[in-house]
C-alpha cells in the first residue's frame, strides 16, 4: 500500500516520539528530505505526493537508527556551520552554533596567519579562510581520522590550498608563531559525561568531548605553549564551558596574559576567552 509524504511524516513523527527523541517532527522532515534526495521546502510542497516502496523502506531505516538516537547529522552526514555545510561523522565533534561565537570575534580581527588547534571537522579554520582570502592556515588535531574529514571539508569549500593540517598534541612538534590561534578544546568534566545526551555521549567522539578528570587539562596544555606561538600583538580565542569562564581565565592569567575578555554567545552564557598577547 502506497502512502503519501504527509502520511509517512505522521509515521515517522510518532516512531520517533516514542522512541524518546525530542522535536520528532523537525527530525522526521529533515530525514524523509534526505531519504528522497530534496530540500526541505521542496518535501513541503509534496505532501500529498505518493512515496515509491524504495522511499518508505529507506525512511524505515533511517527512523530506526535515529530512534536508537543516532544523532540526524550523522545519518545525512553534514551539519551547517557559519556559511557552509560540513561532513561529519563519529570521527568528529558535530560544529555547534555556540562556536559561531568565537568565529564571529576571530573575524573582527585582522589576520594572516591562523593556527587551530584540536580542527575536529575543520569547521573553525576553514570558516575563518573561506572569509579571509589571503589568509593562511596551520589546523591540528591528535585524531588521524579527524584530519582525513577535516582534510575533505577543506577541499569541497575551496580552501585546501591555503591550510595544513598535522596531526599534534596540542602544540606539540609545532614550530613559528600565528597572530590568529584559535581552539575550540574538549572541556567536559568527567564527571559529567554520563550526564550528557545520548546523541552525544554514545556518538561522539569522547576524545572531542572530555579531555578527563575537571575538564581544564587542555586550557592548561594550550596556556603552557601559547607565548611561543602567539605573535607579538597575536589575538588567541577559546571557546569554554558556559561555567568555566573564572578557572580557564585564572589558567591563561597564570601564565602571563593580562588583556583578557570574557565573551558571551547568543544566548548570553560566557561562551569565549579572547586574548592579546602581551
Ligand atoms: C571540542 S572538539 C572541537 C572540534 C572543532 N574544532 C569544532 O569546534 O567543531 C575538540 C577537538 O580536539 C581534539 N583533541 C583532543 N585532544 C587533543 C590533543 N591532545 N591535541 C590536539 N587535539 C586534541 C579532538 O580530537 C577534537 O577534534
Amino acid at each position: 500500500m502506497s502512502e503519501s509524504v504527509a502520511d509517512t511524516l505522521m509515521r515517522a513523527t510518532m516512531m520517533l516520539g516514542a522512541a524518546g527523541i525530542e522535536g520528532p517532527e523537525r527530525d522526521a522532515r529533515v530525514l524523509l528530505a534526505h531519504v528522497m534526495e530534496i530540500d526541505q521546502a521542496s518535501l513541503m510542497a509534496r505532501m500529498n505526493d505518493a512515496l515509491p516502496q524504495s522511499v518508505l523502506y529507506g525512511m524505515d531505516r533511517v527512523v530506526a537508527v535515529r530512534s536508537l538516537h543516532q544523532p540526524v547529522s550523522h545519518i545525512t552526514g553534514k551539519r551547517g556551520f557559519w556559511n557552509h555545510e560540513f561532513l561529519v561523522n563519529s570521527d568528529v565533534l558535530d560544529p555547534r552554533p555556540d562556536t559561531e561565537t568565537l568565529v564571529a570575534a576571530a573575524l573582527e580581527q585582522p589576520f594572516d596567519n591562523v593556527l587551530d588547534l584540536g580542527t575536529g571537522s575543520g569547521a573553525i579554520i576553514i570558516s575563518l579562510l573561506d572569509e579571509r582570502p589571503q589568509a593562511m592556515g596551520v589546523a591540528t588535531d591528535i585524531s588521524a581520522k579527524a584530519l582525513d574529514t577535516a582534510r575533505r571539508n577543506a577541499g569541497r569549500i575551496g580552501v585546501a590550498d591555503r591550510v595544513k593540517f598535522t596531526e599534534a598534541n596540542w602544540f606539540d612538534g609545532l614550530s613559528g608563531q600565528f597572530d590568529l590561534i584559535v581552539s575550540n578544546p574538549p572541556y567536559i568534566a568527567e564527571s559529567e559525561m554520563a550526564s550528557l545526551a545520548p546523541e552525544v555521549r554514545d556518538w561522539e567522539p569522547h576524545l572531542a568531548l572530555t579531555p578527563g578528570k575537571d575538564g581544564l587539562e587542555a586550557y592548561r596544555r594550550i596556556a603552557d605553549g601559547l607565548k611561543a606561538a602567539l605573535a607579538p600583538n597575536g589575538r588567541a580565542f577559546f571557546e569554554i564551558g558556559y561555567r568555566q569562564a573564572v578557572e580557564v581565565s585564572e589558567i591563561f592569567t597564570n601564565a602571563g596574559f593580562t588583556q583578557l575578555k570574557v565573551l558571551p554567545d547568543l544566548s548570553g552564557h560566557d561562551r569565549v576567552i579572547a586574548l592579546i598577547a602581551d
